[in-house]
């Protein structure tokens, strides 16, 4: 047997560790794809468990999430592009809406969450639907690790007063976390900026027909 010329090994190296990487790349591409794949199928998953805890089905007769119409608004919701909303409806009148809304002043930075507004102007619900906080510690507004976003059930503008707007710490009504400040306030003035935004825009929002939008 002849030994290979250096050459022709070099050349064979060469093509195996060109193999051998291209190979890689598109493993770590594939497994890339399929891990956002899976996470925006959870993130969807999650929003819709979200929209059906905020308005159940037996307070509307509408498919509250084909309901949708798109929502453009930088001051109140702090939207970063047009997102959907969604519309509860009873007799083709609409009961409810629900916002999505975007505070970047959590603790790790955005926090999105899904505010539902009754056309009285009360809260019908909120859920926080993505967020970076620290588990254990920031993340107590998730319904799994308490009762924390329910305090917000029933609340509006005027109930409590503008200065109740706040966590106690701050003179106002809502609890903050333990050792966790600067989550929940952003929280709670994300939800105060959305009821405002309701109560600028209720004329509008209330007398959405299929297909209508309203932007800032
Ligand atoms: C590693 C680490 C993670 C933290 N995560 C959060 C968080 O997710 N949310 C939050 O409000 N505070 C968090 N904090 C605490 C804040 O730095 C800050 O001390 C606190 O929010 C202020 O609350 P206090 O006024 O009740 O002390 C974290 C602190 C550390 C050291």
């Amino acid at each position: 047997m002849t030994a290979a010329t250096p050459g022709r090994s070099i050349l064979r190296n060469s093509l195996i560790l060109g193999l051998f990487a291209i190979f890689t790349v598109g493993l770590i591409a594939f497994i890339q794809q399929a891990t956002s794949e899976r996470i925006a199928a959870e993130q969807q998953r999650m929003q819709m468990r979200a929209l059906n805890e905020i308005l159940p089905d037996d307070q509307h007769d509408n498919d509250l999430l084909q309901d949708t119409f798109s929502i453009d608004d930088r001051r109140y919701l702090q939207l970063p592009a047009p997102a959907t909303a969604w519309r509860a409806r009873r007799s083709g009148e609409v009961i409810a809406v629900i916002l999505p809304v975007v505070t970047q002043d959590g603790y790790s930075g955005r926090i999105d969450l899904l505010v539902g507004i009754r056309a009285n102007g009360e809260l019908a619900g909120v859920r926080v639907v993505n967020h970076r906080e620290t588990p254990g510690l920031g993340d107590k507004f998730e319904v799994a690790k308490g009762n924390w976003i329910f305090s917000f059930d029933g609340k509006s503008l005027s109930m409590p007063a503008p200065e109740g707007w706040a966590v106690r710490k701050d003179g106002g009504e809502f609890d903050q976390f333990t050792g966790a400040t600067i989550t929940p306030r952003a929280v709670v003035q994300a939800i105060y900026q959305a009821l405002r935004y309701f109560e600028e825009q209720r004329g509008e929002l209330l007398q959405l027909s299929e297909q209508e939008s309203t932007h800032d």
